[in-house]
């Protein structure tokens, strides 16, 4: 059993992508759910592979927290309608919506296909579109909200990832028109901007070897602190935006990226270890 704090006591929470790709350590789907759960929600756990969102429901389950797993793709509008609807008759209500859906891609502009595109806006943005168009009415109703938007740095800087960024870009935009339009109805919106952070999708982007090995070191050697990030940093963000402790914060992008977007690259190379220096 775990010791819970009781930040989201009470509350039912949806969470799009609660399963991980499997391999060591967690995305940020999983941690999330469970750190929701640790505090004292019901969550609905959404993935298009429910043997994932299972392993995260018997983690919960382990802790003695509450959660139900729904199996959906959440680009298909039946399936995200279905998965309100199931938050309801399970747990009451939704209190909040977390929107943590989302698939990196390599590309340009002149080498990303139409298809390429078109899967990359599906996947990051049409699923919190649609999952946001059912939850929302449900929040309305009651007068009270949070919805959380998983989008990530590469909305704000370059990359080389220009469907993905763009749909990441195309969710921060969403994040504060949905503030605008639903804050009267007492629902906060606002996203979250992970940088390079070590979860299991990203390790299994890349092939084993010496390069793989120097940009996992570069995670961590990147940012201002000199540390990996994991799921559980953007966990806990996600549950303050979530509890009440966020009552007055709405439309807001915060980044949790160890200060990647405070530094100037160029001021990082003295910083980095493990990287030869000129000679003097
Ligand atoms: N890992 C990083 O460095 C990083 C950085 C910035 C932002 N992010 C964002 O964090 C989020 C989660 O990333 P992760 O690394 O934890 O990923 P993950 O692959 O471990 O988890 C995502 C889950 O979503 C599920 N899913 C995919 N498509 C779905 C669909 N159509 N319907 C229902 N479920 C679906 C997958 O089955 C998977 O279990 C994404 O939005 C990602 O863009 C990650």
């Amino acid at each position: 059993m775990v010791e819970r704090a009781g930040r989201v006591e009470g509350k039912v929470a949806i969470v799009t992508g609660a399963g991980s790709t499997p391999g060591p350590g967690v995305g940020t789907g999983k941690a999330t759910a469970v750190a929701l759960a640790r505090e004292g929600a019901s969550v609905l756990l959404v993935d298009l592979h429910p043997e994932r969102a299972e392993e995260t429901r018997a983690m919960i389950a382990e802790e003695g927290g509450k959660a139900e797993v729904f199996a959906g793709d959440a680009t298909r509008a039946e399936a995200c309608e279905a998965m309100v609807r199931t938050a309801v008759e399970a747990f009451g209500t939704v209190d909040v919506l977390v929107n943590n859906i989302g698939l990196a891609s390599l590309g340009t502009v002149v080498d990303t296909t139409e298809e390429a595109w078109d899967r990359a806006l599906d996947i990051n943005l049409r699923t919190a579109f649609l999952a946001s168009k059912y939850a929302v009415p449900v929040m309305a109703a009651k007068g009270a909200g949070s919805i959380v938007n998983i989008a990530s740095i590469s909305a704000l800087r370059g990359d080389g990832t220009l469907a993905y960024s763009a749909a990441k870009g195309g969710l921060i935009a969403m994040t504060v028109d949905m503030a605008y339009s639903h804050g009267r109805e007492g629902i906060r919106v606002n996203a979250i901007a992970p940088g390079h952070i070590t979860t299991p999708m990203v390790m299994s982007v890349s092939a084993p070897g010496p390069r793989a090995d120097f940009m996992n070191t570069m995670r961590s050697e990147a940012g201002l602190l000199g540390t990996p990030g994991t799921g559980w940093d953007v966990a806990w963000a996600a549950v303050y935006l979530a509890s009440d402790e966020a009552r007055w914060v709405t439309g807001a992008t915060l980044p949790v990226e160890s200060g990647v977007l405070s530094v100037t690259p160029l001021m990082m190379a003295p910083r980095l270890r493990g990287v030869p220096e000129p000679g003097e």
